[in-house]
Protein backbone atom coordinates (compact mmCIF):
# COMPACT_ATOMS: atom_id res chain seq x y z
CA UNK A 1 0.00 0.00 0.00
CA UNK A 2 0.92 3.41 -0.70
CA UNK A 3 0.26 6.50 0.96
CA UNK A 4 0.73 10.07 1.25
CA UNK A 5 -0.11 11.85 4.34
CA UNK A 6 -1.09 15.36 4.10
CA UNK A 7 -1.31 18.10 6.40
CA UNK A 8 0.01 21.51 8.35
CA UNK A 9 3.22 21.01 10.30
CA UNK A 10 1.95 19.79 13.89
CA UNK A 11 -0.82 18.03 12.48
CA UNK A 12 0.23 14.30 13.46
CA UNK A 13 1.81 12.92 10.46
CA UNK A 14 4.85 12.06 12.27
CA UNK A 15 2.01 10.41 15.13
CA UNK A 16 0.03 8.17 12.82
CA UNK A 17 3.10 7.02 10.45
CA UNK A 18 4.20 5.27 13.69
CA UNK A 19 0.57 3.80 13.87
CA UNK A 20 0.33 2.38 10.08
CA UNK A 21 3.92 2.15 9.73
CA UNK A 22 3.51 -0.99 12.77
CA UNK A 23 0.03 -1.86 11.14
CA UNK A 24 1.09 -2.45 7.50
CA UNK A 25 4.81 -3.32 7.95
CA UNK A 26 5.41 -0.61 5.20
CA UNK A 27 8.27 2.57 6.04
CA UNK A 28 8.04 5.74 6.56
CA UNK A 29 9.52 8.00 4.28
CA UNK A 30 9.81 11.18 6.25
CA UNK A 31 11.80 13.91 4.27
CA UNK A 32 12.00 16.34 7.39
CA UNK A 33 13.27 13.40 9.51
CA UNK A 34 15.95 12.66 6.41
CA UNK A 35 17.08 15.95 6.55
CA UNK A 36 17.59 16.22 9.74
CA UNK A 37 19.43 13.00 9.81
CA UNK A 38 21.66 14.50 7.36
CA UNK A 39 22.31 17.53 9.65
CA UNK A 40 23.48 15.91 12.46
CA UNK A 41 25.39 13.56 10.08
CA UNK A 42 27.09 17.15 8.81
CA UNK A 43 26.53 15.83 5.29
CA UNK A 44 26.51 18.39 2.93
CA UNK A 45 22.78 18.37 1.90
CA UNK A 46 22.70 18.64 5.58
CA UNK A 47 24.69 21.99 5.93
CA UNK A 48 22.60 23.48 2.94
CA UNK A 49 19.47 22.35 4.41
CA UNK A 50 19.63 23.59 8.11
CA UNK A 51 19.77 27.10 7.37
CA UNK A 52 16.38 26.73 5.55
CA UNK A 53 14.54 24.27 8.15
CA UNK A 54 15.42 26.98 10.89
CA UNK A 55 13.79 29.95 8.55
CA UNK A 56 10.93 27.97 8.25
CA UNK A 57 11.21 27.45 4.52
CA UNK A 58 11.05 24.42 2.21
CA UNK A 59 14.52 23.05 1.12
CA UNK A 60 14.21 23.25 -2.91
CA UNK A 61 12.38 21.03 -5.04
CA UNK A 62 15.16 19.11 -6.93
CA UNK A 63 17.20 18.11 -3.88
CA UNK A 64 13.92 16.85 -2.24
CA UNK A 65 12.83 14.90 -5.37
CA UNK A 66 16.35 13.21 -6.03
CA UNK A 67 16.37 12.11 -1.95
CA UNK A 68 12.96 10.75 -2.15
CA UNK A 69 13.60 8.82 -5.68
CA UNK A 70 16.81 7.32 -4.08
CA UNK A 71 14.70 5.92 -0.69
CA UNK A 72 11.87 4.88 -2.72
CA UNK A 73 13.94 2.49 -5.55
CA UNK A 74 15.41 0.71 -1.87
CA UNK A 75 13.99 -2.95 -1.59
CA UNK A 76 12.05 -2.48 1.77
CA UNK A 77 9.78 0.10 -0.52
CA UNK A 78 8.99 -2.92 -2.51
CA UNK A 79 4.97 -3.80 -0.61
CA UNK A 80 4.44 -0.07 -0.27
CA UNK A 81 5.34 3.07 1.71
CA UNK A 82 4.03 6.15 3.78
CA UNK A 83 5.00 9.42 2.30
CA UNK A 84 5.48 12.08 5.49
CA UNK A 85 6.10 15.46 4.53
CA UNK A 86 6.36 14.51 0.55
CA UNK A 87 5.04 15.75 -1.88
CA UNK A 88 4.73 19.24 0.01
CA UNK A 89 4.73 21.46 -2.95
CA UNK A 90 3.61 21.04 -6.99
CA UNK A 91 6.19 20.88 -8.31
CA UNK A 92 7.15 17.71 -5.94
CA UNK A 93 3.83 15.82 -6.93
CA UNK A 94 4.38 15.83 -10.62
CA UNK A 95 7.55 14.69 -10.54
CA UNK A 96 5.57 11.94 -8.45
CA UNK A 97 3.61 11.29 -11.60
CA UNK A 98 6.41 12.26 -14.23
CA UNK A 99 8.68 8.94 -12.84
CA UNK A 100 5.65 6.92 -12.35
CA UNK A 101 4.78 6.24 -8.50
CA UNK A 102 1.46 6.33 -8.40
CA UNK A 103 -0.32 5.99 -4.80
CA UNK A 104 -3.21 4.56 -3.48
CA UNK A 105 -4.07 6.97 -1.10
CA UNK A 106 -3.97 10.69 0.06
CA UNK A 107 -4.77 11.48 3.52
CA UNK A 108 -5.61 14.18 4.32
CA UNK A 109 -5.26 15.77 8.41
CA UNK A 110 -7.49 18.49 9.09
CA UNK A 111 -6.06 21.26 12.05
CA UNK A 112 -6.37 24.48 12.87
CA UNK A 113 -3.56 26.96 12.99
CA UNK A 114 -4.57 27.83 16.53
CA UNK A 115 -4.02 23.88 17.95
CA UNK A 116 -1.02 23.57 15.85
CA UNK A 117 0.82 25.97 17.89
CA UNK A 118 -0.27 24.52 21.14
CA UNK A 119 1.04 21.03 20.25
CA UNK A 120 4.62 22.38 18.77
CA UNK A 121 5.01 24.08 22.13
CA UNK A 122 4.91 20.69 23.85
CA UNK A 123 6.30 18.52 21.10
CA UNK A 124 9.46 16.28 22.35
CA UNK A 125 10.89 14.04 19.81
CA UNK A 126 13.07 10.63 19.47
CA UNK A 127 15.12 11.22 16.37
CA UNK A 128 16.74 7.98 15.55
CA UNK A 129 13.47 6.30 15.94
CA UNK A 130 11.15 8.85 14.73
CA UNK A 131 8.53 8.44 17.92
CA UNK A 132 7.32 11.86 18.41
CA UNK A 133 5.95 12.82 21.50
CA UNK A 134 3.74 15.66 23.28
CA UNK A 135 4.01 16.42 27.34
CA UNK A 136 0.35 16.70 27.61
CA UNK A 137 -1.38 14.82 24.90
CA UNK A 138 1.24 11.88 24.31
CA UNK A 139 3.40 11.86 26.96
CA UNK A 140 6.30 9.10 27.22
CA UNK A 141 5.90 6.63 30.02
CA UNK A 142 9.07 7.79 32.03
CA UNK A 143 9.23 11.86 31.51
CA UNK A 144 11.76 12.86 29.06
CA UNK A 145 13.04 9.23 27.94
CA UNK A 146 11.73 7.24 24.67
CA UNK A 147 9.28 4.53 25.88
CA UNK A 148 11.74 2.16 24.31
CA UNK A 149 15.31 3.33 24.15
CA UNK A 150 15.53 5.30 27.28
CA UNK A 151 17.04 7.65 25.09
CA UNK A 152 16.77 11.29 25.81
CA UNK A 153 14.54 13.13 24.37
CA UNK A 154 15.17 16.89 22.03
CA UNK A 155 13.44 19.61 20.80
CA UNK A 156 13.19 20.54 17.41
CA UNK A 157 15.05 23.57 16.30
CA UNK A 158 12.27 24.65 14.28
CA UNK A 159 9.61 24.01 16.96
CA UNK A 160 9.56 27.73 17.91
CA UNK A 161 6.56 29.78 18.27
CA UNK A 162 7.58 32.12 15.57
CA UNK A 163 9.00 29.20 13.31
CA UNK A 164 5.84 27.67 14.07
CA UNK A 165 3.80 30.48 12.53
CA UNK A 166 6.50 30.67 9.32
CA UNK A 167 5.67 27.51 8.20
CA UNK A 168 2.52 27.25 8.97
CA UNK A 169 2.26 30.26 6.03
CA UNK A 170 4.73 28.32 3.95
CA UNK A 171 2.32 25.42 4.41
CA UNK A 172 -0.97 27.59 3.39
CA UNK A 173 1.07 28.97 0.45
CA UNK A 174 2.93 26.07 -1.26
CA UNK A 175 1.40 22.83 0.26
CA UNK A 176 -2.39 23.65 0.72
CA UNK A 177 -2.90 23.63 -3.18
CA UNK A 178 -1.92 19.86 -3.20
CA UNK A 179 -5.34 18.93 -1.44
CA UNK A 180 -7.15 20.29 -4.31
CA UNK A 181 -4.85 18.71 -7.33
CA UNK A 182 -5.25 15.08 -4.96
CA UNK A 183 -9.23 15.56 -5.11
CA UNK A 184 -8.89 16.04 -8.75
CA UNK A 185 -6.68 12.71 -9.28
CA UNK A 186 -8.99 11.02 -6.97
CA UNK A 187 -11.99 12.11 -9.02
CA UNK A 188 -9.76 10.77 -12.54
CA UNK A 189 -9.44 7.69 -10.42
CA UNK A 190 -5.84 7.92 -10.04
CA UNK A 191 -6.02 7.56 -6.25
CA UNK A 192 -8.21 7.79 -3.34
CA UNK A 193 -8.39 10.66 -0.94
CA UNK A 194 -9.99 11.27 2.28
CA UNK A 195 -10.00 14.12 4.28
CA UNK A 196 -9.30 13.09 8.52
CA UNK A 197 -10.83 15.54 11.32
CA UNK A 198 -6.81 15.54 12.95
CA UNK A 199 -7.97 17.26 16.04
CA UNK A 200 -9.20 14.29 17.66
CA UNK A 201 -7.06 12.12 19.93
CA UNK A 202 -4.13 10.28 18.67
CA UNK A 203 -6.15 7.22 19.26
CA UNK A 204 -8.92 8.24 17.65
CA UNK A 205 -7.21 9.35 14.69
CA UNK A 206 -5.73 5.94 13.98
CA UNK A 207 -9.11 4.37 14.49
CA UNK A 208 -10.14 6.25 11.69
CA UNK A 209 -7.43 5.48 9.40
CA UNK A 210 -7.76 2.18 10.14
CA UNK A 211 -11.04 2.54 9.11
CA UNK A 212 -10.72 4.28 6.07
CA UNK A 213 -7.76 1.83 5.22
CA UNK A 214 -9.81 -1.46 5.96
P1 LIG B 1 8.81 17.99 8.61
O1 LIG B 1 9.66 17.28 9.55
O2 LIG B 1 8.08 17.23 7.57
O3 LIG B 1 7.81 18.89 9.44
P2 LIG B 1 6.29 19.32 9.17
O4 LIG B 1 5.62 18.87 7.94
O5 LIG B 1 6.35 20.74 9.40
O6 LIG B 1 5.51 18.46 10.16
P3 LIG B 1 5.85 18.15 11.62
O7 LIG B 1 6.84 17.03 11.68
O8 LIG B 1 6.18 19.40 12.34
O9 LIG B 1 4.41 17.66 12.14
P4 LIG B 1 3.66 16.28 12.04
O10 LIG B 1 2.46 16.44 11.18
O11 LIG B 1 4.58 15.14 11.75
O12 LIG B 1 3.13 16.20 13.54
P5 LIG B 1 3.60 15.25 14.75
O13 LIG B 1 3.04 13.88 14.55
O14 LIG B 1 5.03 15.41 15.01
O15 LIG B 1 9.65 19.11 7.83
C1 LIG B 1 10.55 19.97 8.49
C2 LIG B 1 11.22 20.89 7.51
O16 LIG B 1 11.98 20.12 6.56
C3 LIG B 1 10.30 21.75 6.63
O17 LIG B 1 9.93 22.93 7.28
C4 LIG B 1 11.18 21.99 5.40
O18 LIG B 1 12.12 23.00 5.63
C5 LIG B 1 11.92 20.67 5.26
N1 LIG B 1 11.20 19.73 4.38
C6 LIG B 1 10.67 18.52 4.75
N2 LIG B 1 10.06 17.93 3.72
C7 LIG B 1 10.19 18.77 2.65
C8 LIG B 1 9.75 18.72 1.30
N3 LIG B 1 9.05 17.68 0.83
N4 LIG B 1 10.05 19.77 0.50
C9 LIG B 1 10.76 20.84 0.94
N5 LIG B 1 11.20 20.94 2.22
C10 LIG B 1 10.93 19.92 3.07
O19 LIG B 1 2.73 15.92 15.94
C11 LIG B 1 3.02 17.21 16.44
C12 LIG B 1 2.78 17.25 17.96
O20 LIG B 1 1.39 17.06 18.23
C13 LIG B 1 3.51 16.15 18.75
O21 LIG B 1 3.89 16.64 19.98
C14 LIG B 1 2.44 15.04 18.90
O22 LIG B 1 2.65 14.24 20.05
C15 LIG B 1 1.16 15.89 19.01
N6 LIG B 1 -0.01 15.22 18.44
C16 LIG B 1 -0.06 14.48 17.28
N7 LIG B 1 -1.32 14.06 17.06
C17 LIG B 1 -2.08 14.56 18.08
C18 LIG B 1 -3.48 14.46 18.39
N8 LIG B 1 -4.33 13.77 17.63
N9 LIG B 1 -3.92 15.10 19.53
C19 LIG B 1 -3.05 15.81 20.31
N10 LIG B 1 -1.73 15.93 20.06
C20 LIG B 1 -1.25 15.29 18.95
ZN1 LIG C 1 6.65 15.03 11.27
Amino acid sequence: MRIILLGAPGAGKGTQAQFLMNKFGIPQISTGDMLRAAIKEGTPLGLEAKKVMDAGQLVSDDLIIGLVKERIAKADCENGFLLDGFPRTIPQADAMKENGISVDYCLEFDVPDEVIVDRMAGRRVHPASGRVYHIVYNPPKIDGKDDETGDELVIRDDDQPETVRKRLGVYHEQTQPLVAYYKAEAEAGNTQFATIDGTQPVDKVSQKLAEILA
